[in-house]
């Protein structure tokens, strides 16, 4: 269903929905990132807060990888990384865009994450934001991140202030406080939650070690950072 009112439109929500429905190819997704000053300040900070926290040589599993930007710093930085990626469209242009990774073997692209042992899953740009709720995915990232790695994932604040003048922000704010998660009815499929309720879901496996951003940044940044440590 679409929003009724083009006020109630997003289209950081619309964008990150409809690419797993391939109604955007992976090569429109990923040239739009990269043209997009914004998406890559966020994306310099992300990588560079995992690259800090892995320790050389660290295996990374990238939950969610997209068309692989992210997969191709981790592997030019000595990280043999394993990508998983569910959309058709995206995988096809990370097969391209990680070619030379992929025949050398430092990207390497597996059909369930569950196959895997690493030190670390990254999940950046609202990976977990297309899931209802994330008790299973963290149970399921247990077996495979090992103890004492990570995971790091980015999600779509759900207090930014930039979101106010859409209807279905100011429509949710009760459950937000209330319950701390909110889907919006749109074909993008996208679920907001507050840090909390990812936290309550990613016990008893990991603890949620470091929440960026801090103090006014929850009111002006679009996306926020949770790093969870495997317990
Ligand atoms: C906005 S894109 C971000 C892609 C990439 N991480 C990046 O940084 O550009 C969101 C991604 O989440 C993926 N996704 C959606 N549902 C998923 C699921 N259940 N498991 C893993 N990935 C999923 C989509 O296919 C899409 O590639």
């Amino acid at each position: 269903m679409q929003p009724a009112k083009a006020e109630d439109r997003d289209e950081d929500n619309e964008w990150v929905g409809k690419v797993i429905d391939n109604v955007h190819t992976g090569e429109q997704y990923h040239e739009f990132m990269l043209a997009s000053p914004r998406d890559r300040l966020v994306r310099d900070r992300f990588q560079k807060l995992a690259l800090g926290l892995l320790p050389a040589g660290a295996v990374v599993l990238d939950f969610g990888a997209g068309t692989g930007i992210d997969a191709r710093a981790y592997a030019a930085n000595g990280h043999l990384t394993f990508v998983h990626e569910p959309s058709a469209a995206m995988g096809e242009y990370l097969v391209r865009y990680c070619r030379d990774e992929i025949a050398r073997k430092t990207i390497v692209a597996v059909a369930s994450p569950l196959t895997c042992k690493v030190q670390a899953v990254t999940a950046n740009f609202a990976v977990l934001n297309h899931f209802t709720d994330h008790t299973v995915l963290f149970e399921e990232l247990s077996n495979v991140v090992q103890p004492d790695g990570f995971v790091l994932a980015s999600m779509l604040n759900p207090y930014y202030l930039g979101d106010a003048r859409y209807g279905w922000w100011r429509a949710n704010v009760m459950n937000l406080l209330r319950r701390g998660h909110y889907a919006i009815a749109s074909e993008s499929h996208i679920h907001r939650f507050a840090p909390r309720v990812v936290a309550r879901a990613a016990a008893p496996y990991f603890r949620l070690e470091r929440l960026i951003p801090r103090g006014f940044g929850w009111a002006t940044d679009l996306y926020m950072f949770l790093l969870f440590r495997r317990i």
